[in-house]
């Protein structure tokens, strides 16, 4: 890695330039084909599993942290694969639940996956522990629910550092939002927004969105 000095881990210790985020929340566009006008492809670029796999989030994340990690039907096995290439260990799920049916194959889906994975010291006190089932309404095309984040913000809270929404598009309190679509990134490609994050160089923005 280059520019290693650049990024201090705050579970060492010491006064960090840029501090690992100890939470990280990630809401990779897979690679879902079908689901005519209504599919994914139509609303922002997608990507192959061994591109997301590749991003550095490995040396980003502080030694001891959660990652959060949705991921779809399609794609759960690639979601735990993607998991254990940046670095960290399947340990739950949690399930939102929609009010409405939507796109599926075999089932038209009322729910999403949301994985937990951590790495290093980073067990949750047993009377952190919520219920598993998230009820909450539908957004725009793949918008999270906000009662996500509060599940996040709670579950982890004892976890140090930053807390970084990978692919976000909003910007929200508390969190670092990257990728194509976040508020100030001017398209920048994700893998050079975390790149200029470890080494300090600035991301260059993408040309075309191919939106
Ligand atoms: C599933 S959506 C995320 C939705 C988000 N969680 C929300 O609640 O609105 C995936 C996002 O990843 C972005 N994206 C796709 N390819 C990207 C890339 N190479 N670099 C950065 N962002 C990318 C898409 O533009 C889209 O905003």
């Amino acid at each position: 890695m280059t520019g290693q000095s650049r990024i201090i881990d705050v579970d060492s210790g010491g006064s960090a330039l840029i501090q690992r985020p100890g939470v990280i929340l990630a809401d990779p566009p897979w690679m879902e084909s079908g689901g005519g006008h209504r599919g994914a492809q139509n609303h922002y670029p997608l990507m192959m599993t061994e591109d997301i796999a590749k991003l550095p989030v490995g040396q980003l994340a502080a030694a001891n942290a959660h990652l959060w990690l949705w991921a779809t039907d399609n794609f759960l096995p690639d979601a735990l694969h993607v998991a254990r290439a940046w670095g960290f260990r399947y340990v739950c799920s949690w399930v939102w639940v929609k009010p409405s049916k939507g796109l599926g194959q075999y089932a038209r889906k009322m729910h999403e996956q949301l994985l937990l994975c951590s790495r290093g010291a980073s067990s949750v006190p047993e009377k952190a522990w919520p219920q598993s089932v998230i009820f909450a309404s539908k957004g725009a095309h793949s918008e999270k629910p906000g009662a996500v984040y509060e599940l996040i913000e709670h579950v982890s809270a004892g976890r140090r550092g930053p807390r970084v929404e990978l692919f976000a598009r909003a910007a929200r309190d508390g969190w670092e939002a990257l990728g194509n679509q976040a508020p100030s990134a001017g398209g920048a490609d994700i893998a050079d927004q975390l790149w200029s994050r470890i080494d300090g160089r600035p991301a260059r923005p993408t040309l075309a969105l191919g939106l």
